[in-house]
């Protein structure tokens, strides 16, 4: 059974908090480790530039994210681990796909949206503010995964969209162009937890409430001693239900620990105890990746070999791909002068060979280009007969041993075939009789 892709693009536009760590970071390594999986994690840079216009900003996110997936586990030897900017292929796809994303689909996504209704509410015009790379997101984010033809792709549920919008363009590209892309899935884990902030609400650096998860330990207690609980006495029975520390208690501990948690909830456990409690279970699982991390932002020197070394891995993909693409658009080599439609509707107008008899009595045939240029004279033959064997054989084996001798006489194999024409190149017979094979001729 052919692998699994699964990739997962983070925005480097901060600094990770425990809500990324239990809501993407952990669950993403734990399943880069089952069998049959290909894991795909990059940085995605081009897209922090869209909200972080401070360089010293997404420079120090882009190692701090870096340095948190190696902390936690991620071995760059076993995954595709990379940042987005050093693949020049993604910013080319994003403009091929950007020719057939449908303007009408990018005005629905939701950013973009946001964005329109908050003007009109504020009665400014509908674009005020709005940079085409806000507007252009879900096209960028659909390169990172068409490029690597990812089947899954787990992300958070405001993030559905522009997955469906991927889908979008990829079959709007196959249909044009052929078969090219995978068209990916949506992957929601239903069963990863969203962790609250210290106000209850979401964690989310857009309400200012996270917990950094490399936090030093001294801070750590600090946050945690800082979370909203209500004004419950020590003693008192506490609710499990809604309450910001059972939850994330439970996203650091076993379902025995949970349990004698709740139960301590229950027998009113004082909330001082509580955080103490919440504190030291986060810390257990915390200060060992804390201390790698540590050690890794110390050397950035090592991080950086390690995207570079990425990269290269990642556009072993991108690379051989993008040729492909550019090929299927039309980006061609002119000297190549055979076109040969893979998927279009209308088929490319073949080569031709051409029999006819010469003055000296003998059966020549000529292979000439779908313009009518002549690329291949061939020799005379006794009959009919011999020049159609001798054009079935370089239909049939021109793959092989086409080779082109001393003034200009073309080879297939000991035989020579004929002389190349004035102009033609032995590149553009070997394409033409490809095109043969290729039709299965
Ligand atoms: N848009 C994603 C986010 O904000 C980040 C991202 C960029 C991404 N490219 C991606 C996620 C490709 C998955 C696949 O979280």
């Amino acid at each position: 059974m052919p692998a699994t892709r699964v990739l997962t693009g983070i925005t480097t536009s901060g600094t990770p908090h425990l809500g990324n760590y239990a809501g993407a970071i952990r669950p993403a390594i734990a399943a880069s480790h089952r069998p049959g999986v290909e894991s795909f994690y990059f940085l995605a840079d081009y897209h922090a530039l869209i909200k972080v216009q401070d360089p010293a900003r997404v420079q120090r996110s882009t190692l701090e994210i870096a340095a948190s997936w190696l902390a936690c586990g991620l071995q760059p030897d076993k995954v595709w681990f990379y940042r987005q900017s050093d693949i020049p292929e993604i910013p080319e796809l994003t403009w091929l796909l950007t020719c057939v994303a449908g303007k009408g689909l990018l005005n629905r996504a939701h950013a973009y949206k946001a964005a329109v209704d908050r003007n009109r509410e504020a009665g400014e015009d509908d674009d005020a503010g709005v940079t085409a790379g806000l507007f252009m997101y879900p096209v960028l984010m659909a390169a990172d995964i068409l490029m690597f033809k990812a089947h899954s792709v787990p992300v958070g549920r405001d993030q559905i969209q522009h997955i469906e919008m991927a889908r979008d363009f990829g079959a709007r590209f196959n249909h044009l162009y052929g078969e090219h892309f995978v068209l990916p899935e949506a992957a929601i884990e239903e069963s990863v937890a969203t962790l609250p902030g210290l106000d209850g609400r979401k964690m989310s650096k857009s309400y200012d409430n996270t917990i950094p998860l490399f936090a030093p330990r001294n801070e750590l207690k600090k946050l945690i001693f800082s979370i909203v609980t209500d004004s419950r006495a020590p003693g008192e029975a506490k609710d499990t239900e809604g309450s910001a520390l059972f939850q994330l208690h439970q996203a650091f501990s076993t379902p025995e620990q949970s349990d004698d948690f709740a139960r301590a909830f229950a027998d009113g456990i004082g909330w001082g105890d509580a955080k103490q409690a919440l504190f030291e279970r986060i810390d257990a699982e915390v200060a060992p990746m804390r201390e790698k991390y540590e050690a890794l932002m110390a050397k950035p020197i090592e991080i950086e070999a390690i995207l570079r070394e990425g990269a290269i891995k990642a556009r072993r993909i991108a690379t051989p791909l993008l040729a492909e693409l550019r090929y299927a658009v039309g980006l061609r080599d002119l000297r190549e002068q055979v076109v040969v439609a893979k998927a279009g509707k209308a088929k490319a107008a073949m080569p031709q060979f051409k029999q006819y008899r010469e003055a000296d009595g003998r059966f020549h045939f000529k292979l000439v280009a779908a313009d009518g240029r002549e690329l291949l004279l061939g020799l005379g033959h006794a009959s009919p007969r011999e020049a159609g064997q001798a054009i079935a054989r370089l239909k049939a084996d021109a793959g092989a041993g086409l080779r082109e001798a001393a003034g200009r006489v073309v080879h297939l194999g000991e035989d020579a075939m004929g002389e190349l024409a004035a102009h033609a190149l032995l590149e553009e017979v070997a394409a033409a009789l490809a095109a043969f094979a290729e039709e299965g001729a």
